[in-house]
């Protein structure tokens, strides 16, 4: 049976791509039973819906509070009975109660090389910090901003004239590539986590 992934969106949905691309393989061991996001009117949305993929949105501001939103948006995960969840792009902190039902098996993906410039603007940081590497990192999501285990990294070259967006494109062409072989690996072999310390395998 294939790893069961539900990946949560908030934008273009590159990284939803990549994995509904290798997923399309038999042998990549997962298969994403539906994609879900915060906002309507995204490409990646658009992404699931031309794979034939179900969906599902949750407004922040259609709920009265955050745990509400938190409730609802986890038990349309739930729904999908998923192995993995993933955020892909995902720009909300998702709350305690869909950490709760999912233990260690919510994984997110972050634009720079963790523990720095956490938070919605990591490319950008690390342009204004002047690093010379920056990259991007999964790690299985906590209570924090992004202070998870770590589960991959990947490092990219910061280039004298780059901007943010030059920065942010580099990122994510190896973020994808982490992304995929990261959840491939995971989906075959399985996760352990001891500590902070992730290991994928048997
Ligand atoms: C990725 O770099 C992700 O890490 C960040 O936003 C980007 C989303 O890209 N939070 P996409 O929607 O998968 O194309």
């Amino acid at each position: 049976m294939p790893c069961r992934l539900v990946v949560l969106v908030s934008g273009a949905g590159t990284n939803l791509q990549a994995l509904l691309d290798a997923a399309a393989d038999p042998a990549y061991g997962a298969e994403v039973v539906a994609v879900g996001a915060d906002r309507d009117g995204i490409e990646g949305l658009a992404r699931a819906e031309r794979a034939g993929v179900p969906t599902f949105v949750h407004r922040l501001r259609d709920h009265a509070t955050r745990e509400e939103w938190d409730a609802a948006l986890a038990a349309s995960v739930a729904s999908y009975a998923p192995d993995v969840v993933v955020l892909a792009g995902f720009m909300k902190l998702v709350g305690e109660e869909l950490l709760t039902r999912f233990p260690h098996r919510v994984l997110n993906t972050h634009p720079a090389l963790c523990p720095a410039f956490p938070g919605t603007s990591g490319p950008a940081d690390a342009l204004a910090y002047g690093v010379k590497v920056t990259g991007a990192t999964l790690f299985v999501v906590d209570a924090g901003v992004d202070t998870g285990p770590i589960v991959a990294q990947t490092v990219v070259p910061v280039e004298d004239d780059d901007d943010v967006a030059s920065l942010h494109e580099r990122i994510k062409v190896a973020e994808r590539r982490m992304l995929v072989d990261s959840v491939g690996a995971i989906a075959r072999d399985g996760l352990t986590i001891t500590d902070r310390k992730v290991r994928i395998g048997p």
